[in-house]
């Protein structure tokens, strides 16, 4: 169910960074146009990703339309709206966060668009909103970290928690995989947990603040994501402790600037959340306009690294 090319519409695109670079009416008249709504560039792993998605739609000569909500839900929702305008045959969605989003949503169906929902999945009381979510198991990456610092303390640890986004889907189920495996350990306790916002510079303000309020008690920190990690780390070397050996730290992402960190000694360990979802978006776009039935979702797989394990081969094979 492809829905007709129509005229191309690139003027009144408010709100966050829109790309019409790629949209040029000529060549766009043929192609498939897909409207790509981005969070925004808050860390190494939604930088990938975008980059990914841009790969894979100029690989395939998809006529893509990018929009960088630049963190803003009121952003995305204004993006949506406007491909709805420019008559877009698919909808790729990276949903900030994971509720409100049914009146929007309504309105793309409506207009024959199907929605495939990445990295993020929404909470709908109509699931017909979109068409299919793929994105990595949140909660299981909680679990995993959680289990890895049971294990490697003997479950006794006095953690610091640097949450994603308030509201985001993984800030949600990672927070919640990790504190399940937490409870299973009377020795594991989380003395503190605040949002550092999947971001760096705010990981590393929040933990400067903690470390002065719990740096004499905390053994471990869990970031939701390795970016607030990095700027832990930096948090702890500027408090005069060891970030890697006296306080461990755990984070999510497997970024490349998480394998050097581990390299260096400062990071213990990274749950991979595989960023590079192009080729499952416009494989899940193409299967749909050809009138597929399509899986409701798709979980990607993701893996654990430890610093103990990492070689040079791991590192130089990293694709992000
Ligand atoms: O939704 C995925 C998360 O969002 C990534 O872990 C984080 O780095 C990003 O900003």
């Amino acid at each position: 169910m492809m829905t007709a090319a129509g005229l191309l519409v690139l003027s009144g695109c408010g709100g966050g960074g829109d790309d019409a670079s790629s949209s040029r009416p000529a060549e766009s008249a043929s192609k498939i146009k897909v409207g790509f709504s981005q969070i925004g560039a808050e860390s190494d792993w939604r930088v990938a990703e975008t980059a990914s998605i841009k790969a894979e739609a100029s690989s395939r000569g998809v006529d893509l339309r990018f929009s960088d909500a630049q963190g803003k839900k009121e952003n995305q929702i204004r993006a949506l709206r406007n491909f709805i305008t420019q008559g877009v045959d698919a909808v790729i969605l990276a949903p900030v966060d994971s509720t409100g989003w049914d009146p929007v949503l309504e309105e793309v169906k409506d207009a024959g668009i199907p929605v495939i929902l990445v990295d993020r999945g929404i909470e709908t009381t109509d699931d017909s909103l979109y068409n299919t979510l793929i994105a990595s198991d949140f909660t299981e990456e909680g679990r995993m970290a959680g289990r890895w610092l049971a294990e490697k303390t003997g479950g006794d640890a006095k953690i610091i928690q640097l949450e994603g986004s308030p509201g985001a889907d993984p800030a949600i189920e990672r927070k919640n995989g990790f504190e399940e495996v937490v409870d299973q350990h009377d020795g594991m306790q989380i003395i503190a947990s605040q949002t550092g916002d999947f971001n760096q510079e705010k990981g590393q303000e929040v933990m400067e603040a903690l470390m002065q309020q719990y740096g004499d008690q905390v053994t471990a920190v869990y970031a939701h994501n390795d970016n607030m990690a990095l700027g832990a780390i930096q948090a702890i070397k500027d408090a005069g402790r060891k970030p890697g050996e006296e306080i461990l730290v755990i984070s999510i992402d497997a970024v490349r600037s998480a394998f050097e960190a581990m390299q260096a000694g400062e990071l213990n360990c990274t749950v991979e959340c595989n960023p590079l979802l192009g080729p499952m978006a416009f494989d899940a776009v193409e299967r749909i306009l050809a009138g597929e039935e399509i899986e409701k979702q798709t979980v990607v797989q993701d893996q654990l690294f430890d610093r103990e394990g990492i070689t040079e081969e791991i590192v130089a094979s990293r694709q992000y």
